[in-house]
């Protein structure tokens, strides 16, 4: 017998799957989101990895001529969200978003491939020249002059509001957004989403960049957003490194891969603000914002131990009940339900917490996933949390919260 959450868990995947591939929550999120689905992929592959495998393929479909992958695909269009499919005006084979979003999907496949005895190999093989092409469309359009990987868009990098962006944003003219209509805060509290003066900035990049037709050149030249994100940087490292770790073991095509890993390494260390002691994001032309967010502490999944990090790990999993606060607790930023600026998201926990493993700092993983674990078992598969009370909060039936639960946070005892 099923645990409880350990079915509830499964059933989230299963009510989310809208046949080929899987929505973040009903309402809110009725879509097909990069990492979210990535998420839901590997969450599939502990109990249906044919399915898993499926949703990948079904993501990279949406791939672009170029090699973007978008952060969107609109298969059905449906009224509850906005900015839909006319407003960006995607130019890819599925309707689509114009940005993509962190390539999680890439190492996720390699680790459902593990897991596959059976099957893997073909099914990695045949997805792996669309991952290399991905890939190489970051390292072609988004590293700034230190190898550091820039989001676009807040969307982008897929921390909304975060604090990391606020000195971009306001390069941003706030005016001739237009008139429109949001509907996220029909199905979510206002008070747990980006405000409107940033809704009216995002909108602005989504015209500039359907006005360009996503042209990337004339983007990186005119578009005032441009921030080297520690999470989009980390997370393309790691994808780089499970793509020549594939590629090598499959004897597929790797040319420039090492290369790209050691650029993307640089890049990496490059975030590192001493002035706070942490990794920090840079805004194209202004330097470090002195942000202390979450994302700092992906390091260690993208292969990179560093000790000073690791004292600040230590403090952020004690300054508050349910850690790891998005946006340092101590700091003016911090708001403890707004998105972004403080909520605890179980996925980066996850993704902190693989890559403590992976290095054998058990102590700090254990925390960190004792810490889900209570979350998700008291509260249910949020978006994120309340890092001070645990409570729930933004969309429920969370497709990524569930893998979470279902690949790591509910396996503590089991795997212990
Ligand atoms: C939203 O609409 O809030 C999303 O985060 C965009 O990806």
């Amino acid at each position: 017998m099923l645990d409880d959450l350990d079915h509830r868990a499964r059933q989230v995947l299963v009510n989310n799957d809208r046949g080929n591939y899987t929505i973040p929550t009903a309402g809110l999120y009725p879509y097909q989101w990069n990492w979210d689905s990535a998420f839901a992929a590997l969450g599939f592959s502990n109990f249906d990895v044919e399915r898993a495998w499926t949703e990948i393929e079904t993501l990279f479909a949406g791939q672009w001529p170029d090699g973007m992958v978008p952060h969107i695909l609109f298969h059905e269009v449906n009224e509850g969200y906005f900015p839909g499919p006319d407003i960006w005006g995607g130019i890819g084979p599925v309707p689509s978003s114009g940005i993509t979003q962190p390539p999680v999907a890439i190492s996720f496949a390699r680790r459902i491939a593990i897991r596959d005895s059976h099957r893997a190999e073909s099914r990695l093989a045949a997805l792996y020249p669309a991952m290399l092409g991905w890939h190489r469309w970051f390292m072609r359009w988004r590293l700034d002059a230190h190898g550091a990987v820039c989001v676009t868009h807040p969307w982008e990098g897929g921390r909304d509001n975060a604090p990391d962006w606020d000195r971009a944003m306001t390069k941003i003219p706030l005016e001739s957004a237009g008139r429109y209509h949001r509907r996220d805060t029909a199905h979510v509290a206002a008070e747990m989403r980006p405000k409107r003066e940033d809704y009216d900035r995002y909108l602005w990049l989504v015209n500039q960049g359907r006005e360009l037709q996503w042209n990337q050149a004339q983007l990186r030249d005119e578009n005032p957003f441009r921030v080297a994100d520690p999470a989009m940087t980390f997370i393309c490292l790691r994808a780089a490194r499970d793509l020549l770790a594939t590629g090598t073991e499959l004897g597929l095509e790797i040319d420039g891969l090492a290369a790209d890993v050691r650029r993307l390494q640089e890049g990496a260390e490059s975030l590192w603000n001493e002035s706070i002691n942490s990794f920090d994001s840079r805004t194209a032309g202004d330097g470090f914002n002195d942000v202390e967010s979450s994302a700092a502490f992906l390091c260690w999944y993208a292969g990179i131990d560093q000790r000073e990090q690791l004292k600040r790990l230590r403090i952020a999993l004690k300054q508050v009940p349910y850690p790891i606060a998005s946006c340092d607790p101590d700091s003016q930023q911090f708001e403890a339900l707004r998105y972004w600026r403080g909520p605890t998201w179980a996925f980066m926990n996850y993704l902190i917490g693989i890559g403590l493993e992976e290095f054998a700092l058990e102590d700090e993983a254990d925390i960190l996933r004792e810490a889900t674990r209570s979350l998700i078992s008291r509260s249910g598969f949020y978006e994120y949390y309340n890092p001070l009370t645990g409570q729930a909060a933004g969309g429920g039936s969370f497709a990524w919260t569930a893998t979470v639960w279902l690949d790591w946070a509910g396996r503590y005892e089991e795997d212990k």
